[in-house]
């Protein structure tokens, strides 16, 4: 069994928090191990919960579609979440499941060592790098600890707003472009230099 499948199996198994009383499944993070990027939702949401995988709802095929519009197919990269367990009624994680979930994110992280992390909308920026207000900084390159991110909105955010879907599909174009420059080792230039 390779490292991910471990960190898979345990969040199948996990009952470190609530949400574990509540859920139908848990949904650990899914796609190519050896991904550039990997992006970070929030939660799972009714469809996850009942498939056990990530982003298959809505919200999950406004991702596809903006990533197909970018010329990538979502199994070329992997997509995880903050919480790995649906919260009831689909309320956003509190700072106790979160905290104690994250310890999977870590190891997903760790494991995949991507290039760049793509953070989707305002509990995975403000779990992720304790940010908050993404639409102010959406599109932009954060670099903490040598890692760096890459801010976005939600794909749940476009679903009844035509703008910004065309908000969504411009940053990942932009993000792609990004991973292209970094694996021909050009210098990017980051927004913001994140301190700890
Ligand atoms: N929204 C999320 O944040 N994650 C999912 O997996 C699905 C919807
Ligand atoms: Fe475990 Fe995370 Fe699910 Fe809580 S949300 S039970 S910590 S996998």
């Amino acid at each position: 069994m390779n490292r991910l499948e471990t960190v898979r199996q345990k969040v199948i198994e996990c009952t470190k928090c609530d949400l574990c009383k509540t859920r139908t499944n848990s949904v650990p993070g899914k796609g190519n191990f050896q991904s550039d990027v990997i992006f970070v939702g929030e939660a799972p949401g009714r469809n996850e919960d009942k498939n056990g995988e990530p982003f298959v709802g809505v919200a999950g095929k406004k991702l596809s579609t903006a990533l197909e519009d970018a010329g990538i197919s979502r199994d070329d990269v992997y997509i995880t979440n903050v919480v790995k367990c649906r919260p009831p009624n689909n309320r956003v994680p509190n700072t106790n499941e979160r905290e104690t979930c994250q310890e999977y994110l870590k190891k997903e992280i760790s494991i995949i060592k991507p290039k760049i992390i793509c953070v989707l909308g305002n509990t995975a920026f403000n779990s992720v790098l304790g940010g908050s207000e993404i639409t102010k900084f959406r599109g932009k390159i954060v670099r903490k600890d040598n890692q760096l991110y890459f801010l976005t909105i939600h794909p749940a955010a476009t679903i009844y707003n035509q703008e910004l879907i065309s908000t969504l599909k411009k940053d990942i174009v932009k993000l792609f472009d990004l991973i292209r420059e970094l694996k021909n080792n050009k210098e990017i230039s980051v927004d913001i230099e994140h301190t700890s």
